[in-house]
């Protein structure tokens, strides 16, 4: 049996993401993993909260509360939406967990052994402002690689380079706006990831079957000559992972901690440990050590594209630095960003729908439907509320949901709540089923490959096939004159309520869960067209299902659109 090991870019623990972040890793982690269970992987998907670094201590002070305390609530907040959009993570972390810290530790203990680790004295800006060390994203400035005025210390949004704040142009205090900055002396540990650049692009090398946008960004910060600069990987902060070398202390190092990005992809392999301590699991490192069992794991992760060189080069660097049989990442499905109705999704400043919001709105199929029928995979897409509307409205209500309907209304009331006995299949039905079979081999192969939107528009063509099949044989015409032919096509269209069932379950769940329950069954995986469309024999009862998926009204739809098109307070 295959095994997949599977992770989402873990979100910053300050706020509520928009669907912009949902759909650029979790959501599209939670539809692989989905696949893949119903396949007969066996799977483990992990994702968790980032908790360190100045932004969740910045806005635990603006909600006056110990950053801890923050931290947790937070936590809870966001694993409650994960729910609400049926993220289907084995466990959902934090890493600011015990077993994060003592790993986070031992991989610092093993890299400076491993000579990997030099303490450099560093400048680092301190803003009188704001009487505090300014931490990198905290510093706005000019980038100097791509000319983008509002670049962030730690990294340009704009052109992805990573930045160190002294890189930048113009800087000044994110926080307050002053440029009353002083550049302060101050010891750092950094992470000689240069030493590894020849092993790293070899095996950014090896990966030819990885998008081109994972590794077009890897190579651009590899070849680029000052890509793989080494990384400071402490902060003078007092919320994070305290400095040590695995269990001992390192002298000169009080008081600091460990950079987020250091600390916050170790958390892939801590949240194994912490799904284990939580009972939900027997044996993490069966899926992390390849000297343990992991070699035959398939690790899969999801990310944003202004993650990559992060995945790409930091994370392995610290995995192949500590010489340690630690797993490495065997296929990053990376994405471009989803605008908002003309703009930017922004966190900072509000803009766009959040998670909880759209939850408060539309049950969360609907939105996974479209999220991840127009994922961001080849360029950045945009969310309207007019494509929302026509989309929901015609592949939801129209397409599949008025399918289900039908026909289980007119087998009600032609043949009663069990499927009908009698006819015969024809013509219609060995074309269908052969179609069918050509689209569930295509559609398997996209879901396999991970390509999201191919996969969403062969998933909508099986649906059409089935309406227009419905709409060709015309049961309710054939009644009339023929009413075992009848029978014949309303027990085969019946069936195809289970196969639809099984084959949209990883987009929309719920409503899955809904067509496989009216007819009796669980969602499953068909093994073929065939068998699949013979599956329900007559007699079996169903019942006629709520209505699925309501249209959205052009009134609704101007009423979000209105709502939504300002800053969230
Ligand atoms: N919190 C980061 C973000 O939202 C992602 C961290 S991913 C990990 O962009 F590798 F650090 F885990
Ligand atoms: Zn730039």
């Amino acid at each position: 049996m295959a095994r997949i090991l599977i992770t989402s870019a873990i979100p910053y623990i300050n706020g509520i993401k928009h669907l912009g972040n949902l759909v650029g890793s979790q959501l599209p982690a939670d539809l692989y993993a989905r696949y893949m269970r119903a396949r007969g992987a066996e799977v483990l998907f992990l994702c968790a909260t980032d908790e360190h670094g100045t932004p969740a201590e910045l806005a635990a002070a603006k909600a006056g509360k110990p950053v801890a305390e923050y931290c947790a609530e937070m936590h809870a907040v966001q694993a409650e939406l994960a729910r609400g959009f049926r993220l289907s993570f084995d466990h959902f972390g934090r890493s600011s967990s015990p077993q994060n810290h003592r790993l986070t530790q031992h991989f610092a203990g093993r890299l400076a052994e491993a000579g990997l680790i030099r303490e450099v004295s560093e400048k680092q800006v301190y803003s009188h402002a704001d009487g505090r060390f300014l931490p990198d994203r905290y510093i706005e400035g000019t980038c100097p690689n791509c000319g983008y005025e509002k670049a962030r210390g730690d990294q340009c949004e704009n052109c992805t380079k990573q930045l160190d704040p002294t890189d930048l142009i113009n800087p000044r205090s994110a926080i307050s706006g002053s440029t009353d900055l002083e550049v302060r002396e101050t010891k750092h540990l950094y992470l000689r990831q240069s030493a590894m650049r020849d092993q790293l692009s070899a095996w950014i090398d090896s990966k030819t079957d990885w998008p081109i946008l994972t590794t077009s960004i890897a190579r651009k910060w590899l070849n680029d000559g000052d890509g793989l600069q080494d990384r400071g990987i402490t902060r003078d902060l007092d919320w994070g992972i305290p400095v040590r070398k695995g269990d001992a202390d390192w002298p000169g190092m009080e008081g600091k901690v460990f950079y987020v990005w250091f600390d916050a992809p170790i958390e892939y392999i801590a949240c194994a440990a912490e799904w284990v301590d939580a009972g939900k699991g027997s044996d993490w490192e069966r899926w992390w050590r390849t000297d343990k069992g992991a070699e035959d794991v398939r690790y899969v992760q999801f990310m944003g594209k202004d993650n990559v060189p992060f995945h790409t080069l930091s994370f392995p660097a610290t995995i192949l630095g500590s010489g340690e049989p630690w797993k490495l990442v065997d296929y990053i499905k990376s994405f471009n960003y989803l605008n908002y109705d003309g703009g930017q999704f922004s966190t900072s400043q509000g803009r766009g729908v959040f998670m909880d919001q759209a939850l408060e709105i539309l049950p969360a199929d609907y939105w996974r439907w479209w999220l991840l029928s127009h994922a961001p995979e080849t360029s950045d897409t945009e969310f309207t509320w007019e494509a929302f509307q026509q989309d929901v409205n015609k592949d939801l209500a129209d397409v599949l949901g008025n399918f289900v309907s039908r026909i289980t209304k007119f087998c009600r009331s032609k043949f009663g709540e069990t499927v009908p006995e009698g006819g015969a299949y024809g013509d219609q039905e060995q074309a269908l089923i052969a179609d069918l079979q050509a689209r569930l081999d295509r559609y398997a192969a996209h879901m396999d490959a991970i390509d999201i939107r191919k996969a969403a528009a062969e998933l909508r063509a099986i649906w059409v096939a089935g309406n227009e099949y419905l709409q060709a044989a015309g049961p309710w015409t054939v009644f009339k004159e023929d009413p075992a032919r009848a029978a014949a096509i309303t027990r085969f269209a019946l069936n195809l309520i289970p196969f639809y069932a099984g084959l949209s379950s990883p987009f929309i769940p719920d409503a899955a869960a809904t067509m496989a329950g009216a007819m009796g069954v669980d969602p499953a995986w068909p093994d073929s067209a065939v068998a699949a469309l013979h599956a329900l024999p007559p007699g079996h009862a169903f019942t006629v299902p709520e209505v699925m998926f309501a249209k959205i009204a052009d009134e609704t739809r101007a009423e979000w659109q209105a709502r939504f098109s300002g800053v969230r307070s």
